[in-house]
């Protein structure tokens, strides 16, 4: 059982909260099932990784349902499950120059990934592409970085996009990703999606989780969340 460091609101719509978690390694793009009930609801709810401290961890949430309100309503000292790490990860080394592509949350797992891509390389060229609405102050989650970031709120951020670098990472709502999937293939750029899918176990037991890919059915929760732009079947 962990224990929560800080939960605090971000704006109307997200929360950063900080748990007492110790685990040996996480790598970026990596997930934990968290869970602050008993019985309902019946399922956790899988959430990335943020940040990692010495002391803990960070999650980065919107507010949308039952199990997301509860952990909005936790308070310092409460008590939270937190399972993890789960899933594989976004490759870090050997990168110089990269795009990252979020929509609302899915920006989460891009401040510890651009923390990674930094200490591996210090001379990585980073821009960060944040869709928001226009209500939303995410961005401000991502100002120490000391990447390019690039925030639009309202219209389609997949707009706005530089394919001369020729890597992108994604995540956020489909219709983003997918289009943004379409773009990079016509732009000959590699990109990879960190696809959003509804977990029941997060461990590869349930099959709820499943995509299709070349190589067939896959578990998102074990073999993903991250696949290769060229390996999905939509
Ligand atoms: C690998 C992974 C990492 C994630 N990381 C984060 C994160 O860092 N921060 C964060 O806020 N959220 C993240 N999510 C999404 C998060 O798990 C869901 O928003 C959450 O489970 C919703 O639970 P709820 O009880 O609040 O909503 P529910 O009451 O279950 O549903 C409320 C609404 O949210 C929608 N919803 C529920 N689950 C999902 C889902 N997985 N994807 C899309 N829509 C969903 C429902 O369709 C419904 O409209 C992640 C999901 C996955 C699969
Ligand atoms: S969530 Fe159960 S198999 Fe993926």
């Amino acid at each position: 059982m962990s224990k929560v460091i800080y939960n605090k609101m971000i704006d109307d719509d997200y929360f950063m909260l900080k748990t007492d978690t110790k685990v040996d390694k996480v790598y970026p793009g990596q997930f934990f099932m968290l869970r602050a009930w008993d019985l309902y609801p019946t399922l956790s709810r899988p959430i990335s990784i943020y940040d990692v401290c010495e002391d803990g961890l960070v999650f980065l949430i919107e507010s949308r349902g039952i199990g997301s309100k509860l952990l909005k309503n936790l308070k310092e000292g409460d008590e939270i499950k937190v399972f993890g790490p789960y899933g594989n990860h976004f490759e870090y080394e050997n990168i110089r120059e990269i795009s990252l592509v979020a929509g609302g949350v899915g920006s989460a797992p891009f401040y510890y990934l651009s923390k990674c891509l930094k200490k591996a390389n210090p001379d990585v060229k980073i821009d960060l592409y944040m869709g928001l609405r226009e209500n939303q102050k995410l961005e401000k989650c991502f100002e120490d970085l000391g990447v390019n970031l690039i925030v639009k709120k309202g219209g389609f951020i997949t707009d706005y996009v530089d394919f001369d670098k020729k890597l992108i990472y994604t995540c956020g709502p489909d219709i983003m990703m997918y289009k943004l999937k379409d773009l990079a293939e016509k732009n000959a750029c590699k990109i990879y999606l960190s696809l959003d899918k509804r977990m029941g176990c997060g461990l590869g037991a349930c099959l709820s989780c499943t995509c299709k890919t070349v190589n067939g059915n896959s578990r998102t929760c074990k073999d993903g969340p991250i696949y290769k732009g060229s390996d999905i079947l939509e």
